[in-house]
Formats: C-alpha cells, sequence, structure tokens
C-alpha cells in the first residue's frame, strides 16, 4: 500500500471538526522540515469570530511539537473547488513557510490546486520591513 499524502491527513482530521454555526468542516495538515506531520481542524465557537481556522491549528499544533519550519500544507473543505486558505492563515502561514513552500487545496471529490505561499500571498509583510 502506498504512503499516506499530506492531503490524506488533512481528509483524516477534517471530521473532527468543530462547525456547528458554518457547517463547513475543514482540515488542515502540514509537513514540518523535521519530517513531523502537524493537523488541526476549524473549531467555532457561539460568539462567531472568535472561532479558529484550520490551518491556525495546525500551525499551533506544530510550535507547540517544537517545529517552526513549514515544509508543505495541505487544506481540504467538502466544497464545489477546493479550499483556499483565508487571508490570514495565508499570513500565518508565510510566517513559518519559506518562499517555494507548496500548498495543496482539495475537496471531497478529489479536485485539487497546488500553489506556492507567495503565489498565494504575494508582496507579503514580514519581519525584514520592520527594520530600518
Ligand atoms: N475555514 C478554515 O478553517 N480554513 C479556511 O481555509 C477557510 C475557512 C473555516 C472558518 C470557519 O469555521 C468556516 O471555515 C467557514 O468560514
Amino acid at each position: 500500500m502506498s504512503e499516506k499524502t499530506l492531503m490524506d491527513h488533512a481528509m483524516g482530521i477534517r471530521t473532527r471538526a468543530h462547525a456547528p454555526y458554518s457547517g463547513f468542516q475543514v482540515g488542515a495538515a502540514i509537513r514540518a522540515a523535521s519530517g513531523s506531520i502537524h493537523t488541526g481542524v476549524n473549531v467555532e465557537n457561539a460568539a462567531y469570530p472568535e472561532g479558529i481556522c484550520a490551518e491556525a491549528g495546525a500551525i499551533a499544533a506544530m510550535v507547540a511539537a517544537g517545529d517552526t519550519v513549514i515544509a508543505e500544507v495541505a487544506v481540504v473543505g467538502d466544497a464545489p473547488d477546493p479550499v483556499t486558505p483565508c487571508g490570514g492563515c495565508r499570513q500565518k502561514i508565510a510566517e513559518f513557510a519559506p518562499k517555494g513552500t507548496k500548498v495543496t487545496m482539495g475537496n471531497l471529490a478529489g479536485d485539487e490546486i497546488v500553489m506556492t505561499i507567495e503565489e498565494l500571498l504575494p508582496h507579503a509583510f514580514a519581519k525584514a520591513q520592520m527594520e530600518s
């Protein structure tokens, strides 16, 4: 049997999402430079804007586990087209993802789009801009 892809990990975790308000469950998986895989799901609550995205959860799990370099990301939801990370999550991914890092976006039908982090967030605001 072939090895699980990062998208398989994102798909596998997705149904643990707590999304009773939107009804839209999202799964995310990160492969860190160390090789470790970290997963996350969206977690909503009754104060709607306080919910967190699946990507943010995966990043938090990654940092808590001691990894700080993202090698690859996968995100998936039940949508007609592949689910793309929101603007805030693009910034959160960019914090830990070197240029060229691939983000694979998918849906349950198996459609996939692969883009680099700089394609998803061109001209990203970064630490270097605060250095005078
Ligand atoms: N959501 C994610 O978790 N990741 C994305 O990339 C897009 C949106 C969540 C946030 C909210 O819980 C639900 O999907 C609907 O916006």
